[in-house]
């Protein structure tokens, strides 16, 4: 069979972020494995492909998952290089992965999850009360951006101080590793990046003296020792997988509610939310497209693949595939099987923040279905998504509602 090659596919354009599923869709109906020309990789949209690639590391290592998709010019590269991180989790292939799952699995159990719900409930409150009475806000900014920062950052233990910071690395991060900037701004985050380990590594060193009641604590004094520069790395990785995934998650789903109608049942019925949150994770995922590059000659969707072919996994067209997930255009908060979602991933690395992704994503809905029951989209606003590959979300959402006329002084 000849290689297909979607040579008209840039999937860090602005008219593919705007709406990516119609060209996803056809891509799948036509060459579910196809080669992208301006990624240098093959993309696979089909289900059952994904899901086999997902469940099978022998095959499909991890290690390019944090890779910068575009490669960095050689300054930026050079300055990068002398961060001392090491591969951990979602980078990271067994045996070793299986030490860093368990510890990390320990350090994030249900419980530890489950006993951080009243602070996120009081903290999504606070912020709340902070433009409650305006009647309109940019709702990113003002609850989905702070919350899951703020709830990732307690976890690890950092400073709240520190949370702008941080948040700003996180965002450099992300621009260099899945988006497309130009050199001098590569050199610039480069900078940034290895300023942002620098600190990882001097809270690990605080937290070997002084243990405390966190995460990092827990990994320092966990039995199964990692050194340092491993849990420096570990809480590098965490800090941004923690945050920037649900923030958009938290988008896309409030969005999707507003603009489906579904706020209202939700408002009626709030044994609807979980359903909502699944749903959401299918139809528009805040993690659209993850990545594996193959250890070995292997054969997908008919397209033999030699050893070291980097893949992209659209999970964004594989959770729309009609054959899964009947009329997969249509929104809708009670399908049966939307838990089936590829989000998350599948197998050795499935998603460790998974739980507490949902129960963010639980507490804020019923929140504001509580304090803002009658919040709508506000008319012609545009949708902006960041240029990236991986990471999906509204950059703004405007919601308005009837807010109560302030009292006399
Ligand atoms: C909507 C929210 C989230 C989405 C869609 C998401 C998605 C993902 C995906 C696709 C993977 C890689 C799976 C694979 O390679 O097979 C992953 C791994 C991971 N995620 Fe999340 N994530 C979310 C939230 C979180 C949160 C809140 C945390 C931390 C508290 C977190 C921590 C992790 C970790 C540690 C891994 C690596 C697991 C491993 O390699 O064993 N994620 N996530």
């Amino acid at each position: 069979m000849t290689c297909p090659v979607a040579h008209d596919l840039d999937p860090l354009a602005m008219g593919f972020l705007d709406d990516p599923f119609p060209v996803l869709a056809r891509w799948r109906e036509e060459a579910p494995v196809v080669y992208v020309p301006a990624i240098d990789r093959w993309m696979v949209t089909r289900y059952a492909d994904v899901e086999r690639i997902l469940t099978d590391p022998a095959t499909f290592s991890a290690t390019e998952t944090q890779q910068p998709v575009h490669p960095m010019c050689p300054e930026a590269a050079a300055i990068l290089a002398t961060a001392p991180l090491v591969p951990t989790m979602s980078n990271c292939d067994p045996p070793e992965h299986q030490r860093f799952r368990s510890v990390m699995s320990r350090a994030m159990s249900p419980r530890r999850m489950a006993a951080l719900r009243p602070a996120i409930h009081a903290r999504a409150n606070e912020l709340v009360d902070r433009f409650a009475g305006t009647g309109r806000v940019d709702i990113v900014r003002a609850l989905f951006y702070p919350l899951p920062a703020l709830t990732i950052f307690d976890l690890i233990g950092f400073p709240a101080a520190d949370s702008d910071r941080i948040k700003t690395w996180c965002a450099g991060k992300l621009e260099v590793n899945w988006g497309h900037p130009e050199p001098a701004r590569q050199v610039e985050l480069a900078r940034k990046m290895v300023e942002f380990v620098d600190y990882c590594a001097g809270f690990v060193a605080d937290r070997r003296r002084a243990p405390a009641d966190d995460l990092t604590s827990a990994l320092v004094t966990d039995e199964r020792v990692l050194s340092d520069a491993e849990i420096t790395s570990l809480i590098f990785a965490l800090s941004f997988a923690g945050h920037e995934t649900t923030t958009n998650l938290l988008g896309n789903m409030l969005r999707h509610l507003l603009a489906s109608g579904a706020w209202q049942e939700i408002g009626d019925d709030r044994a609807l939310i979980p359903g909502a949150v699944e749903e959401t994770l299918r139809f528009d995922s805040s993690v659209p497209m993850w990545r594996r590059v193959t250890t070995r000659a292997v054969e997908i969707g008919g397209v033999a693949l030699p050893a070291g072919s980097r893949l992209v996994l659209a999970f964004a067209a594989a959770d729309r595939e009609p054959t899964m997930f009947p009329e997969p255009d249509r929104f809708d908060i009670r399908r049966p099987n939307a838990r089936r979602q590829l989000s998350f991933g599948r197998g050795i690395h499935l998603c460790l923040g998974a739980g507490l992704a949902r129960m963010e994503c639980e507490i804020v809905t019923d929140l504001l279905a509580d304090r803002l029951p009658g919040l709508r989209l506000a008319a012609d606003t545009p949708v902006e998504f960041s240029p990236n590959l991986s990471f999906r979300g509204p950059l703004e959402l405007l919601v308005e509602w009837d807010a109560p006329a302030p009292t006399e002084a």
